[in-house]
């Protein structure tokens, strides 16, 4: 029997356990250290503190342990949190402005009534539990702390073949291998591998365990690996604090909810962004970018925005357009145009300013001293497509002014709506520093074979080397030696830099045009990034292993709290094939963010080049730009509660052992269930139907669950799509552009469960400014077999009516339908006894007040 001494305020869900529990517990990892005990323990409201000391001689593992530490144990709105830090508060720690934080989140139950921390004296390890039924979460005692200058490593244990999804930026299955993953917390400009280190560090999981969801975190920007095997979790990281947050759910929605209100919600998307996009690299010249616009409008594909890669620039220098290629006022004739066509416009930039006297962007940063430095205090140099390249300091305090000032400069010139901030790991080609007295525009490294670096440098390796897939810290990145505004140095604050150039750039963007949505795209992130920015998925290949990795790449992203996130559709790197490019059109039309992007010097991929995925383009646009309404609700969803815009089968239906690995197909929003073709000349797809009735998109015929259907999928088909009883779907009828969409009519797709029952939800806006005030609809919609009925709050004034009412499992014909209590002509009213469908025709209802529809 366990003895269990609570000393503790137990309303807090703090306890101290009698040391017997663990006295017989085997010691493995770190054993040959000696751990830490505690020594005072303090209480103060929902807070613990306590003091821990080296419980003997140093190991000095991978650095100099430290003596004494401070932990501190907070039950927060949306977490508990635990952090071990130096008591000597030497060690660095990622500031609170990294995050906005949801300060209105109230829970429904107070953490301190979900979690229990409790804690073993000595040697010191701590577990926290499930208040309600005391199941132990995450549990430290099977393994020594270990706590020193520049290695820091704690593990706890884990079920058998624990569900654990997250810890990114990884190319991967969407569930990770519980028993063999190391994932190395490094930003890293790679192209796309499998199961390495990439551009983001998301130190943060999910476990589904018993059909409930809990989250864990880790709040630290040093270098470090997170590695699942043998049943534990460690962390090991080189050098910061140990900064937790546990998140307890108990669904994996609510995990996210919780995760987002403490690391910032998603941002206010622009409704336009839901369009499609169209971009490559290395559209030579403007005339190249009008006739990529030209052919979509001819082959009637819908093209919302378009993009230009780095060609655009005056050889590669940010905020210049190319004089030759790219003539301002040709630029600006084509912008205006895309304009007045209802469509946008979005450029790149990299952080890398090039070294240039006569730069006007790179003199006024010598000035402001906004750029990263060298050790000596010299500036900083790397390579990038512009040649020498000095970085940013998003810690300096001028950087901001100065790069809002750029910003500003260009966009008065050219019209643009928004900005794509890439090669921010910071990616830069020499190893380390490229030297500091080098100017020009060199050839690219890998290119010049007698390549020599003309400094000496160190590279400070750390003694405990993480997985970095690319071995040395500094190995395509700025050195980690390099220093930052207060003598940070790259070393602590290298997995920071493209989140803080997302908040940088957002708020230029916001100081250009204060109550527009921003709209802005970037490589690298970190926890919080979704309250600034969206998100791709780097450097792809156009293979079809890597359209089904595409799935689990925008699921974890949705856990990540980015929900605007894509892959590049039909594949960066490497020529796609017309097969590949038009399943690869079917599954992309449904990501969050949709944009058919392209490598430099592969074959033409954009839709309309061949004839077939041209075809399927248009299909399955069409079906995109049809629910736009109920995508863009997923969005505000998001925004308000950090829930999912693509769901995981996993994360819906956790109690469903089929589900917990099926990331090759998901829902959109609650109410859709996607399952694409992700195989070479695959013509039907093996569905997973989880429980509940399925009602296919396009002919209505029901599945019921749980069941396994082969489902046809020709070429010149329907990506397979299937609305899930129980939810309503707004759709409006598709346009070219979405401002056109916007104005044609709304439909309700109303599919009943097995009840009779459904629900669905619309939110309208104009969507674009971010003060809505009252000016914003909160539709609720919910029907029975007698009717359908619309609720909520109604400020914004939508010229769109509703059209059709079409309900999907109704099992008896209706004598009469009546609006808002009045009788509507039979010639309205359409039953098809077979497929149990009403349709209720050539309404013509407001969508700004509430209704009523009875039969
Ligand atoms: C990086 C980006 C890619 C872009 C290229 C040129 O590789 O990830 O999307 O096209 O740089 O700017």
């Amino acid at each position: 029997m366990v003895k269990r001494i609570n000393i503790l305020c137990v309303c807090l869900g703090f306890s101290a356990l009698a040391n017997a529990q663990y006295r017989n517990s085997t010691q493995v990892g770190s054993a040959d250290c000696p751990g830490y005990s505690v020594t005072s323990v303090q209480t103060r409201g929902n807070s613990l503190f306590s003091r821990l000391s080296l419980r003997g001689q140093p190991c000095n593992q991978y650095g100099k342990d430290v003596k004494d530490l401070l932990l501190e144990v907070d039950y927060e709105n949306s977490r508990l949190r635990v952090k071990i830090s130096d008591a000597d508060q030497k060690h660095w720690e990622v500031p609170v402005s990294m995050w906005s934080p949801d300060k209105s989140y109230r829970p429904k139950t107070s953490m301190g009534q979900l979690l229990e921390f409790a804690y073993q004296k000595d040697p010191f390890s701590f577990q926290v539990k499930r208040k309600d039924t005391g199941e132990v979460l995450f549990d430290t005692s099977k393994h020594r702390l270990v706590f020193e200058d520049t290695y820091l490593e704690l593990t706890s244990s884990l079920p058998e073949n624990a569900n654990i999804y997250g810890l990114g930026e990884v190319v991967d299955t969407f569930r990770r291998d519980p028993t063999n993953t190391t994932q190395a917390m490094w930003g890293r400009d790679v192209a796309d591998p499998v199961r390495e280190n990439l551009y983001g560090t998301h130190p943060f999981y999910i476990e589904l365990r018993n059909g409930k969801a809990h989250g864990v975190q880790i709040l630290n920007s040093y270098g470090m690996d997170v590695i699942l095997e043998k049943n534990s979790v460690a962390y090991k990281a080189i050098g910061g604090v140990l900064d937790f947050s546990f998140y307890p759910g108990s669904d994996a929605y609510e995990v996210i909810n919780q995760y987002t209100a403490t690391v910032g919600r998603p941002h206010q998307i622009p409704y336009w962004s839901l369009g499609f996009h169209q971009c490559r690299y290395g559209y030579v010249d403007i005339d190249e970018v009008e006739g990529v616009v030209k052919n979509y409008s001819l082959a009637k594909i819908p093209l919302e925005t378009m993009w230009t890669d780095i060609e655009y620039m005056d050889m590669f220098k940010d905020f210049t357009l190319d004089p030759i290629n790219y003539p301002l006022e040709r630029v600006q004739k084509f912008v205006s145009e895309l304009h007045d066509n209802g469509q946008q416009y979005v450029l790149i930039i990299d952080p890398a300013i090039q070294r240039n006297e006569s730069y006007a962007t790179w003199t006024e940063g010598v000035k402001q001293d906004v750029f990263i430095k060298n050790p000596d205090g010299s500036i900083y140099i790397g390579q990038v497509w512009p040649g020498y390249t000095a970085f940013p300091d998003w810690f300096a305090p001028n950087t901001q002014q100065w790069w809002t000032s750029q910003i500003k400069n260009f966009m008065d010139d050219v019209a643009i709506d928004g900005l794509w901030i890439d090669m921010n790991e910071p990616a830069s080609f020499c190893v380390g520093s490229c030297g500091s007295n080098r100017t020009g525009i060199p050839p690219y490294p890998w290119e010049d074979p007698n390549y020599k670096p003309d400094i000496p440098q160190t590279f400070p390796e750390p003694p405990y080397a993480i997985h970095n897939a690319y071995g040395n810290l500094s190995v395509k990145t700025v050195s980690t030696e390099a220093v930052h505004h207060g003598g940070l140095t790259e070393y602590q604050v290298h997995n920071l830099y493209g989140h803080m150039e997302a908040i940088a750039t957002r708020k230029s963007l916001l100081s250009v045009n204060p109550n527009k949505r921003p709209f802005l795209l970037g490589r690298s992130t970190f926890a919080g990034s979704g309250a600034h920015e969206g998100h791709w998925t780097g450097d792809n290949w156009s293979t079809w292993e890597q359209l089904r990795y595409s799935i689990s790449g925008v699921l974890s992203f949705q856990m990540f709290g980015i929900p605007y996130v894509g892959a590049d559709i039909c594949g960066f790197n490497g020529n796609t094939t017309e097969e590949l490019c038009l399943r690869w059109m079917q599954l992309g039309s449904l990501y969050p963010f949709s944009r058919n992007h392209n490598g430099k010097g592969n074959i033409a991929q954009e839709a309309y080049v061949w004839p077939s995925v041209a075809e399927a383009s248009r299909k399955a646009l069409h079906t995109r730009y049809e629910i736009l309404p109920y995508l863009y609700t997923q969005f505000q969803h998001a925004h308000e509660t950090g829930h999912p815009v693509w769901r995981p089968l996993a994360f819906e239906f956790p109690n469903d052992q089929e589900m917990l690995n099926n990331d090759l197909q998901f829902l959109v929003g609650p109410g859709i269930l996607a399952s694409p073709v992700l195989a070479e000349g695959a013509t039907t797809v093996d569905a997973k139907f989880p429980e509940g009735i399925w009602y296919d998109y396009y002919n209505w015929s029901p599945i019921n669950g749980t069941a396994k259907r082969t489902l046809s999928a020709p070429l010149d088909g329907n990506l397979p799509l299937h609305i899930r009883g129980g939810h309503i779907i707004p759709t409006q009828e598709p346009a070219i552009t979405i401002a056109q969409s916007r104005e044609n009519p709304f439909s309700l797709l109303v599919a009943l469960d097995e009840q009779g029952n459904a629900e669905g939800g619309l939110y309208l806006d104009d969507g674009q400014s971010i003060h809505v005030g009252q000016q914003f609809s909160k539709i609720f919609y919910r029907a029975t077999s007698r009717g359908v009925q619309a609720r909520g709050h109604f400020g914004y004034r939508s010229k769109a009516l509703l059209k059709n009412i079409t309900i999907l499992g109704l099992k008896a014909q209706p004598n009469e339908v009546r609006v808002d209590g009045r009788a509507i002509s039979p010639n309205q009213i359409f039953y098809h006894a077979e497929k149990r469908t009403l349709i209720i025709a050539q309404l013509s209802a407001s969508m700004n007040r509430p209704l009523r529809v009875t039969f």
